[in-house]
């Protein structure tokens, strides 16, 4: 073989690289020159071929082409890379100034706005939030409330009994007397959460929520809790609400009343929502009876407290405008898109 021939192979396979005109062509020039029966492999191989003397000069001729091949082969690969690069981004480019598809943007549930709503509220004024079971005691629901077994007013709250001694919580006030027990005065507490009565109509669900709030301290009045109460409701309400306080009863209050605020939709005129009376009654309320403290280990003669049950179901009706309060627990998607 002579040296000549070597010069040839380089001149013909830079012309293959050169008219290759992508990556698989280049390969096949890859594997032309340096696969295991490639031409530059072959040339190496068939050294032994060559005259002893001419060895070295031959040997530094090949090292050579195989130099170049290589570096031509590795330039024109960078080349076809780069080019696929700015092929792929111009076809994957993005018009960000295109109108979007629209995302799903979720809600939350009323009963959510208003547990968020009322809970800030009153931790502004310095309550804690507080949670119970659901599952509770006879005792804590009833009896540490000052409804003893059998007494007349246990008929104002129809109970799902799970058995003698366990039921399911028929109002909040049950987080009272846990909290008494656990709490030294002063405290100041509000606990939502779900409550259960067997009673089902367009106003009355099985399931439902309240928003029990306690406070305990010494020289508590009824101005207290009339100042706070109003205060609560013209912020959830607004400024121009008009609250009216009414006599009424409660095992665990003593005196009781039940509170009312205007007609946030006609604003006292009367309307559908408030049923042509200007007012909405929403929670009860009072000075704790003495006999609850001392039940829970409080000092009665020491301290005193108020507390307040607010229906939140109600409350969400009425700020969302929502007439059947089965809305709120049937998951209907469309309903639950009105909210957003
Ligand atoms: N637990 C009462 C109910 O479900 C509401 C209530 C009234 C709670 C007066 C109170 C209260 O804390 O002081 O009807």
């Amino acid at each position: 073989m002579l040296l000549s021939e070597l010069n040839d192979i380089k001149e013909k396979l830079i012309k293959e690289i050169e008219k290759s005109s992508n990556l698989k062509e280049l390969n096949d020039v890859r594997i032309n020159a340096f696969g295991k029966s490639g031409v530059i492999t072959t040339v190496s191989k068939n050294m032994r071929e060559v005259e002893p003397t001419e060895r070295p000069k031959f040997g530094a001729m090949i090292n050579e082409v195989r130099k170049t091949i290589e570096e031509r082969l590795g330039k024109k690969t960078e080349e076809f890379e780069k080019e696929e690069l700015n092929k792929r981004l111009k076809e994957e480019q993005i018009d960000i100034t295109e109108p979007s598809k629209g995302l799903e943007i979720g809600a939350f549930h009323p009963i959510t706005n208003v547990i968020d709503r009322l809970t800030d509220i009153c931790v502004d004024m310095g309550f804690s939030v507080v949670e119970g079971p659901e599952i509770e005691s006879d005792y804590y629901n009833f009896e540490a409330m000052n409804i003893p077994k059998n007494h007349p007013s246990r008929d104002m709250q129809d109970t799902f009994f799970i058995t003698d001694e366990i039921l399911l919580r028929s109002q909040t006030s049950a987080v009272q007397a846990r909290e008494m027990e656990k709490r030294k005065p002063p405290f100041k507490i509000v606990c939502p959460g779900k409550t259960y009565r067997n009673d089902s109509d367009a106003t009355h669900s099985p399931i439902f929520h309240q928003l029990e709030g306690l406070v305990v301290d010494e020289n508590i009045s009824m101005a207290d809790l009339k100042s706070m109460l109003t205060i609560l409701m013209k912020r959830l309400y607004g400024e121009e609400t008009m609250i009216r306080f009414r006599p009424s009863f409660f095992p665990f209050t003593e005196p009781s009343i039940e509170v009312d605020v205007s007609c946030p939709n006609c604003h006292g005129k009367g309307c559908n929502i408030c049923k042509g009376s200007g007012m909405l009654e929403l929670l009860g309320a009072g000075v704790v009876n003495p006999k609850v403290l001392e039940i829970s280990g409080i000092d009665s003669k020491k301290y005193r407290g108020f507390a307040f049950g607010f229906g939140l179901d109600r409350t969400a009706m009425i700020l969302d405008s929502i007439s059947n309060i089965k809305s709120l627990y049937k998951n209907d998607i469309r309903f639950l898109e009105q909210m957003r």
